[in-house]
């Protein structure tokens, strides 16, 4: 939990966009590739009918230059008015340097500003919601450019069935600005716990193992899940991250209007649901259309909920994350509020 923090200015989303890969992998197509797995059986434990897969040669920074794009023609501002990059990924194009934010900034045509990227897994996109809101607050920056962007397919084993069917790549991006008092990202809540890190883990490919042969061959630069630790980690975890973030701004979740929750698994998606007493119509899911796309599933989820009409101006929005760390974190909005000028 953390303290009370004086904002000097208000911090809102004031446009969104989003990217997804051309390429569709249906739960059948799985089956058809020979993996002892069915439709049935990713449809009833996950929610999932297909995923967009990333071809070879396109990498995360693909699909994050063009939601950056999108959500900076939904704002109205040209890449010239932006003066940070926030990039929340875990699979960055290069494994150690440039960034994705570098990528991001030189090829929007940003100017020369502060760029850098996150690495909170699938809560990537609240921590650097979270970061952006703070230098709005503090007057360092005007307009912030957050994506959230992950190619999870390329780190997955496509034999291994417990983890191959859950995973798509995607982007989603929105622009933080000020915004007018009592609107904009009201409360947030960041969470970790390193103790519980290797239920997902991926073990290879690191400074504590660099890539070598031995790797390739005992897989270790594959994502490695524990589902059902990471499951019940999750359950745990989910609706005491909504209510510290609720409390801090004396809410409660009978004001919450609609939820953008992360799309890891439909059961998840509804036990939240339930506990918080919210309607099937006020929470945005996805799953079955795109998995789970780590850090871009929000913004992805929440540009999609913005052209649909489910938030409007005034809405209060809750938007809850989690993840390999583990991390988990949400973040409340007052929706709209938007400077005119
Ligand atoms: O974004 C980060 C956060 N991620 C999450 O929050 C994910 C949390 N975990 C989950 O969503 C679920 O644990 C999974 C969807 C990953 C797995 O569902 P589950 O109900 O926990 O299944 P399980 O891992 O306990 O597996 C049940 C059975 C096993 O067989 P046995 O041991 O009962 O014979 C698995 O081998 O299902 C089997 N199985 C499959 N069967 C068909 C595992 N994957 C598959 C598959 N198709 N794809």
């Amino acid at each position: 939990m953390q303290n009370k923090q004086t904002i000097l200015k208000s911090a809102g989303i004031i446009g969104v966009g989003k990217a997804l890969p051309d390429k569709i992998v249906t739960n059948e197509d799985f089956v058809k590739l020979g993996l002892d797995t069915s439709d049935k059986w990713i449809t009833e434990r996950t929610g999932i009918k297909e995923r967009r897969i990333a071809e070879p040669g396109m990498g995360t920074a693909d699909l994050a230059v063009k939601a950056g794009q999108a959500a900076l023609d939904n704002a109205g501002l040209t890449p010239q008015e932006i003066d940070l990059v926030i990039v929340a990924t875990t699979t960055p194009d290069y494994p150690l340097f440039p960034s994705t934010a570098c990528l991001v900034q030189d090829r929007l045509g940003i100017k020369k500003v502060g760029a850098f990227d996150v690495s909170a897994a699938c809560t990537g996109f609240n921590y650097a919601l979270t970061t952006a809101a703070q230098f709005i607050g503090t007057g360092f920056a005007k307009n912030i450019l957050v994506i959230g962007a992950d190619c999870l397919s390329k780190y997955v084993d496509w034999t291994d069935r417990s983890v191959c069917i859950l995973f798509g790549d995607g982007a989603g991006a929105v622009v933080v600005s000020e915004v007018s008092e009592g609107y904009g990202i009201l409360a947030s809540d960041l969470n970790a716990n390193g103790a519980e890190g290797d239920i997902l883990i991926t073990k290879g490919g690191g400074s504590k193992k660099p890539f070598s042969a031995e790797m390739l061959k005992d897989k270790s630069h594959f994502v490695f899940m524990n589902g059902k630790a990471l499951y019940k980690v999750v359950i745990n975890s989910i609706i005491p991250t909504i209510e510290n973030t609720l409390k801090k701004v004396n809410l409660t979740s009978k004001d919450i209007d609609y939820m953008v929750p992360h799309q890891a698994n439909l059961r998840i998606i509804e036990y939240a649901r339930k506990k918080l007493g919210l309607k099937k119509d006020q929470v945005y899911i996805n799953i079955q259309k795109y998995g789970n796309t780590s850090s871009a599933s929000i913004p992805i989820a929440l540009a999609e909920a913005v052209s649909l009409g489910k938030i409007k101006e005034d809405s209060l929005l809750l938007s809850v994350g989690f993840g390999g760390g583990f991390t988990w974190a949400s973040n409340i909005i007052r929706w709209g509020g938007i400077k005119k000028g």
